[in-house]
């Protein structure tokens, strides 16, 4: 068994019927791309799609979204099982239209009430769905990439990998657009996960090794309350955070006396000209627990996706390594730590 799990991480799509013609070159492009990196020899075993894949969260977007995965993206990684695409909702997954004024007033409960009063509005089920109904065609479009034994009532998930006898790791599928507008300027420092939801998904977690947690947004973007707890608790839950939204690559540790993790963020695949379109290419060594980020990014001129060698000042040849901390004495460091103490 490879000792590396590889990653693609790709976000923020913004699909919609109105800018079909111009998606063509850069997600045909990355298609064809990412299947130029799996005849190397270097097919992902995950892709990672952290939120946006929808403008608007509507049925026609995500007719849109299926195409592309389905004809482009996984069709160009021979073998690939579709489980193994991991999705989470952005604030664009969301389609505001379907939302009447019980949900909305659900929405601000949840926004100005407590945890306790939120884990209670989402155990009730018909204050669950009132509030989920802005995003069920998302949940829809999710659960074509499930299998019927695990498909999705709610946008956040846990999904536990084994990757050998002694290693397993925990994929943490968070929903930061549970109360999220959609639009920037309203859901800055308005957005909520609650504590509910970080235990439904982390408590099946806690054998798991490497725990690799997918939020569409920044932690900034969560309410006042939140703002710390959540961090707190992906610090010390966590050993990576792969996010969106922001549309710019972006790597940083972020590191206490007790833990650390590492936060990678990847840019906008595609919205529109205004930004870069980048992506991610994530290498765990799960031997020494190095990571290696491979950042990209696509060139008009030339029509091209190119390994991005310009991201940082000390990236001279695109590529990034980290040390990350796992949990539970994964077993190859206990042998090194043994080892080390005899000599
Ligand atoms: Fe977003």
């Amino acid at each position: 068994m490879s000792n590396i799990i590889r990653i693609l991480h790709l976000s923020d799509f913004h699909f919609r019927k109105d800018r079909e013609d111009d998606f063509r070159d850069v997600l045909m492009g990355l298609g064809k791309t990412v299947g130029d990196i799996a005849k190397e020899d270097k097919a992902p075993n995950f892709v990672v799609l952290t939120g946006d894949l929808a403008h608007s969260g509507t049925k026609i977007d995500y007719t849109l979204v299926k195409k592309w995965i389905d004809g482009h993206l996984l069709k160009a990684i021979k073998n690939f099982k579709k489980e193994n695409l991991l999705i989470i909702p952005g604030n664009h997954d969301v389609d505001r239209n379907k939302i009447n004024a019980h949900g909305e007033s659900l929405e601000e409960a949840i926004r100005s009430k407590g945890q306790e009063r939120i884990s209670k509005l989402l155990r009730t089920n018909s204050s669950l769905k009132s509030i989920l109904s802005k995003q069920n065609q998302y949940i829809k479009f999710a659960n074509t990439y499930r299998p019927s034994s695990r498909q999705l009532k709610v946008p956040w998930w846990h999904n536990i990998y084994k990757h050998s006898e002694n290693l397993s790791i925990g994929f943490a599928g968070i929903a930061t657009s549970l109360v999220a507008y959609g639009d920037d300027k309203k859901d800055y420092g308005q957005l909520v996960i609650s504590d509910h939801q970080l235990e439904k998904i982390f408590r099946p977690l806690e054998k798991t090794n490497i725990r690799i947690a997918l939020m569409h947004h920044p932690v900034a973007y969560l309410i006042g309350d939140e703002r710390r707890s959540v961090y707190q608790y992906l610090l010390n839950k966590s050993s990576i955070v792969l996010r969106g939204h922001l549309h710019e690559q972006d790597s940083m540790t972020i590191k206490t006396p007790d833990h650390s993790i590492l936060e990678l963020a990847t840019g906008s695949a595609y919205e529109d000209r205004k930004y870069d379109n980048t992506f991610q290419l994530i290498d765990i060594d799960t031997d020494n627990l190095k990571v290696n980020v491979q950042y990209w990014i696509w060139k008009w001129k030339g029509l091209e996706w190119i390994i991005d060698r310009n991201i940082y000042k000390n990236v001279k040849n695109g590529n990034s390594e980290f040390q990350i901390e796992i949990f539970n004495n994964h077993k190859c460091l206990a042998k090194k730590k043994v080892k080390k103490k005899k000599r």
